[in-house]
């Protein structure tokens, strides 16, 4: 006989459900499920309330999203397993399997040696030089974007963070000579992370290849994409110009063991890989960034303080980010609160064991940075928005420690981790130094935990001159 069991962690544990076992394997507790389709319903209804309740199970919990067995993993050390020492019994999830048809081969989704030889050769393009060089772009565009700001004036700032690493991923990527191509790019873009969510439906397999709208529309929206990158690469290719963007740098990359060179078909899925991976994630931090200071006035000022000193009314650039550490702080901080990569998901390739329980080859695997970062057991007062506990914890640590992960870890961690922290601190130093951003007073807040952990309602702020 299996108990399933709710209830806070600790805290006097509730006998809700008991049922036969399937096999003699015991399984982890689990919440209430329907008969069809098993956890499906609530945790596409509430994940984020979903996974804090099977956390407060246990740490280790089980579900199941229709017929594919699930389990969360709420303990830093078997975060640190999962991710580091058992990296290799496991793949990614369902999601990013499905990226591939996007995606192909990029380094979010490909898999094994031929991952970590593509991570080997797009390592150098994220050089702390190379950021440094793309550094002032950042900050360009950001004053480019604030220059159309005006006093008092009402806008969607998740729109706006969204244009603005769009832009920046863009002419990092591509360079500013074909800004043109870029923004033709950062449409197409811009529909495929619309649709995407579509390729994660279930039987989306099959719906794909149907002729309806919204295949179609990924489809058309892929083509562009594909036509625009594919005369890119030949025309670089042609020219032989290095012109200090990450095309470039892919386009130049070498394996130091067979000094073999990408296709031009690994080059675009790389490309288009970065082009995804790198903006979306950022924007959301920042977005939630501006929501967090808008709620908590005595934050804003020390970080207007901090500004005002280090800046002192010019544009920030690359040097100034060590200067910047409240500003730091407060990002920190903000992304565990609301982690834009919110839980991360891996299929075992292999039994594997966590917790005592026996976890079946097929299982899908969630460790998710939501429930993580706001774990009382490692975090007091953790749901409050707090910069300063940063002066003692440290970013470094607390991701040692795996209870704060929000860029991932092991030998899939972000590669972009240098590249969005640089430009999270220099776009919020670049902006927050000439305004002050105010949450709309009908502004409605909720999750939309989809793909990154979105505003359900977008954010619709006042902007007034500081
Ligand atoms: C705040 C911003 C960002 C966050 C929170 C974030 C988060 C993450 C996370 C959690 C992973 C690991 C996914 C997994 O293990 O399944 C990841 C991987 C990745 N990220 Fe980021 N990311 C951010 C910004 C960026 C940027 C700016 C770029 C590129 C310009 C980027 C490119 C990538 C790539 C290519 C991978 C796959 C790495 C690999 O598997 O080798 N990310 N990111």
């Amino acid at each position: 006989m299996i108990l399933h069991i709710t209830g806070k962690k600790g805290s006097g544990r509730q006998i809700i459900e008991s049922v036969k076992p399937r096999s003699s394997i015991e399984l982890p507790p689990s919440q209430k499920s329907d008969l069809i389709g098993g956890h499906f319903r609530s945790f596409r209804r509430d994940p984020t309330g979903f996974l804090t309740r099977q956390a407060s199970l246990g740490d280790v919990s089980y579900f199941r999203l229709g017929p594919q067995a699930a389990y969360l993993v709420a303990d830093p050390d078997m975060v640190r397993d999962l991710f580091l020492v058992s990296n290799s019994k496991f793949k990614k999830g369902r999601a990013l399997q499905r990226a591939k048809v996007l995606l192909g081969e990029g380094l979010l989704t490909s898999e094994g040696t031929f991952h970590l030889r593509q991570r080997r050769m797009i390592q150098p393009a994220f050089h702390r030089d190379r950021i440094a060089e793309y550094s002032s772009v950042m900050v360009d565009e950001a004053v480019t974007t604030i220059s159309a700001w005006r006093d008092g004036e009402v806008r969607d700032i998740d729109k706006e963070m969204m244009n603005l690493t769009l832009r920046i991923v863009g002419r990092t990527l591509f360079s500013a000579d074909v800004a043109d191509a870029a923004d033709e790019v950062g449409h197409a873009m811009t529909t495929v992370t619309q649709l995407f969510n579509f390729l994660l439906l279930p039987f989306s397999e099959l719906l794909e290849k149907l002729p309806i709208p919204h295949s179609r529309r990924f489809h058309r929206a892929r083509d562009t994409f594909n036509s625009v990158i594919f005369r890119m690469i030949d025309e670089r290719r042609r020219s032989g110009e290095d012109k200090g963007d990450l095309l470039s740098m892919l386009l130049l990359a070498r394996d130091e063991d067979d000094s073999g060179v990408m296709t031009d078909q690994q080059i675009r899925d790389e490309a288009l890989t970065l082009f995804l991976a790198g903006h979306e994630t950022t924007a959301n931090a920042l977005t939630w960034t501006w929501m967090l200071l808008s709620q908590n006035p005595e934050k804003a000022a020390k970080l207007h303080d901090e500004l005002d000193t280090v800046l002192a009314g010019r544009n920030p650039n690359f040097e100034d980010v060590p200067r910047l550490a409240y500003t730091e702080h407060v990002i920190a901080e903000s992304m565990r609160l609301y982690p834009p990569a919110w839980t991360v998901g891996r299929l075992a390739i292999e039994d594997h064991e966590f917790g005592g329980y026996r976890i079946p080859r097929g299982s899908l695997i969630l460790a998710s940075q939501w429930v993580m970062h706001r774990d009382t057991r490692f975090w007091s007062n953790a749901d409050d928005f707090l910069p300063e506990r940063w002066n003692s914890v440290g970013v470094k640590e607390a991701s040692q420690k795996f209870i704060y992960f929000p860029f991932g870890g092991g030998v899939r961690r972000c590669i972009g981790e240098g590249f969005a922290w640089t430009e999270a601190i220099l776009l919020l130093a670049a902006i927050a130094q000439h305004w002050r951003l105010e949450l709309a007073p009908e502004q409605k807040i909720g999750l939309n935990p989809m793909i990154t952990l979105r505003p359900k309602h977008g954010m619709r702020m006042r902007i007034a001159a500081h």
